[in-house]
């Protein structure tokens, strides 16, 4: 068996931990929350929580990444049944790309519809500045291309579809209501809409890659969300992706810019707030 099938979870396995989950909260979560590197404050949003540590979840991974909570948090928020994950796994920290997924089926086998991932991710569309927010409309799944697909191996068609379609993969209708609730808020002049290209990392983009990204038509660059997208449109989960601009990519050789996490997590801490309002906002609509 090749290492990638190894780590296959069986449907069983994801049925055993949401049984599990769902034994020991009083909520129905209908949407479930992603939260990115330094955005788990969502989770510290909700009413009424539960909150389970990933190492206290039967079959859950656990998280290593620093800024990381590590925790499912269930609870109520603008009167909707959410879960929120306070912290997500990487590929780049070495786990199977069927671990990083995991999550997402067991929200399904909970009743979750809609999932709402958010991210940190550097920009590579000149227009954008550092702190905008970008609506992603579309992935580029380059992990994928190279064979790091969550779906690939056998099919179990109680989650989905061998082929399943992904050029609906962010739903037009999310996308629209989180718009008006920029508008309501006043927030538009830092909204940007694009295209959201993972890499695994851990590494930042080298300046060719950087232009051969933006030749591609990516928007921003980001280590994560691309395969929770993939396993989340395979079980018919609507999705609903944000990222937070957190850097510019550096595209020129003469630059003395460099990619750092220390950045990363500074633009964080300064959107973080008007990240939440939005997505609190717009779960409030749902
Ligand atoms: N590249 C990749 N991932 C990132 C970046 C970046 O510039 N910024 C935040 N996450």
């Amino acid at each position: 068996m090749s290492a990638s099938n190894e780590c296959r979870y069986k449907y069983e396995e994801c049925k055993d931990t949401a049984d599990w989950l769902l034994s020991r909260i009083p909520q129905r979560p209908t949407v479930a929350i992603i939260c990115g590197s330094g955005l788990g404050g969502l989770a510290d949003l909700l009413e009424n929580r539960n909150s389970f540590p990933y190492q206290d979840i039967p079959n859950f991974p656990k998280s290593t990444v620093q800024g990381h909570a590590g925790r499912l948090v269930f609870g109520e928020l603008r009167g909707k049944q959410c879960v929120c994950m306070q912290g997500r796994f990487h590929f780049y920290e070495g786990y199977n790309i069927t671990t990083v997924t995991y999550p997402v089926r067991v929200f399904f086998l909970l009743g979750v519809e809609i999932l709402i991932v958010t991210n940190a991710a550097g920009g590579l569309n000149p227009d954008f500045s550092v702190g905008d927010i970008m609506m992603i409309k579309d992935h580029i799944n380059m992990p994928g291309f190279a064979g790091q697909n969550p779906l690939c191996g056998p099919n179990d068609e109680r989650f989905g579809v061998r082929f399943p379609c992904m050029s609906d993969a962010y739903d037009k209708d999310l996308a629209q209501l989180a718009q008006e609730a920029a508008e309501e808020q006043g927030c538009t002049s830092y909204i940007r809409h694009g295209v959201y290209c993972m890499l695994t990392g851990p590494t930042f983009e080298t300046i060719a890659e950087c232009r051969v990204l933006q030749m591609l038509g990516a928007d921003a660059v980001g280590m994560s969300t691309v395969p929770e997208v993939v396993v989340a449109r395979h079980c018919g989960l609507r999705v609903f992706g944000l990222s937070l601009i957190t850097n510019k990519v550096v595209t020129d050789y003469d630059s003395k810019e460099r990619a750092n996490h220390e950045e990363v997590l500074e633009t964080t801490r300064m959107r973080t707030e008007d990240l939440q309002r939005l997505v609190s906002h717009l779960v409030g609509k749902l």
